[in-house]
């Protein structure tokens, strides 16, 4: 297959809606795009990311008149986190409208739902006119793409089109709330953070894997984000290394010993936005180990030490 770059939101549209999947950036991470009502396009974003089957997608949207189209109905706490963060990094779950296949949600009667707020993803949602089915463009278990180019180096000739954006604004993927129960509950944190979803709706859970057998976000249980090279956690301020060769480190704060790549970030905000991309460049450059400095996890610092444990289970 052959891929097609563009910077044209209306020539990926076209291709699209003819039934083609396509790349295209958000503020997150870029996203695998179909038609939500295309049963085959969906298949295709399955196939080319060789994503397990029970894992199910995110649909993107850019109006309330498209949330009514793939949601079957939205309970007061959904609508007070509409209001207050779409658009923006949060999907949120929703029971399912019947219109839409369940080729799109791994078979579940829910939804996630996202409104993205960059500007390049709203001019293509525009120009689709239709809620589009993504998960991050990204082989499966690959670090999310955090650029055109990490797409391309996953899914040249697996996918129809590349629309290209700029570098991610966050570098995570969107916090994941499911509001389909009694209360809300965070199962997955994302640039919204618990303490922010909790000034909306105090009652807000957090997942507690320990308690559920069920995954209620079946993609959790999946390998992610996990570079080739293996992640390790560190301290640089109370820990030594003594072999860093072929190692790389990243971090706020810079370590005593000398690696291969350093990479000092000055925000955790730098820290998370960088990460991807870091793990991305590591294996580009045969890097056996990643030392990733740890950070408190609060705010996006949560987050972040999420995908780095995620990464160093691998
Ligand atoms: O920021 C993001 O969310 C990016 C951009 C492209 O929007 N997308 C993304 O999609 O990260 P993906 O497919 O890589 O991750 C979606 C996560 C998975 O962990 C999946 O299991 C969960 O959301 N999810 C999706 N639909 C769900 C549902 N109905 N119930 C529970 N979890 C769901
Ligand atoms: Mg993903």
């Amino acid at each position: 297959m052959n891929t097609l770059l563009t910077k044209s939101s209306k020539k990926a549209a076209e291709i699209l809606l003819g039934g083609g999947i396509v790349a295209f950036p958000t503020e997150t991470v870029y996203g695998l795009g179909a038609n939500i009502f295309d049963i085959k396009a969906i298949e295709s974003v399955f196939y080319a990311k060789s994503r397990p089957g029970d894992n199910p997608l995110i649909a993107h949207v850019k109006s309330q008149l498209q949330i009514d189209l793939v949601a079957a109905e939205i309970n007061s706490f959904a609508k007070k986190f509409f209001r207050e963060f779409f658009p923006g990094p949060l999907t949120i779950v929703l029971p399912k409208a019947e219109k839409v296949p369940k080729a799109a949600t791994a078979g579940l009667e829910t939804i996630g739902v996202r409104m993205p707020r960059n500007e390049l993803a709203g001019e293509f949602l525009q120009d689709c006119g239709t809620p589009i089915v993504a998960p991050s463009a990204n082989l499966s278990g690959k670090p999310s793409p955090t650029t055109w180019e990490a797409v391309y180096e996953d899914l040249n000739g697996r996918i129809d089109c590349i629309l290209q954006g700029e570098v991610s604004e966050i570098g995570l993927e969107s916090t994941v709330v499911d509001c389909t129960g009694e209360f809300p509950v965070l199962l997955r944190s994302g640039a919204v953070s618990i303490a922010e979803l909790r000034t909306i709706v105090p009652e807000t859970k957090v997942l507690n894997y320990d308690e559920s057998d069920q995954p209620r976000s079946p993609g959790l249980k999946h390998k992610h984000y996990a570079p080739t090279a293996k992640v390790l956690i560190f301290d640089p301020l109370s820990s030594e290394i003594e072999n860093t060769e072929n190692s790389a480190f990243i971090g706020l704060d810079k370590p005593p010993m000398e690696f291969k790549i350093t990479e000092i970030c000055e925000t955790k905000d730098d820290y998370a936005h960088s990460i991807f991309s870091f793990f991305r460049r590591c294996d580009t450059e045969k890097i056996e180990k990643i030392y990733c400095q740890s950070v408190t996890e609060k705010g996006i610092g949560t987050a972040l030490m999420d995908r780095i444990k995620r990464a160093s289970e691998s």
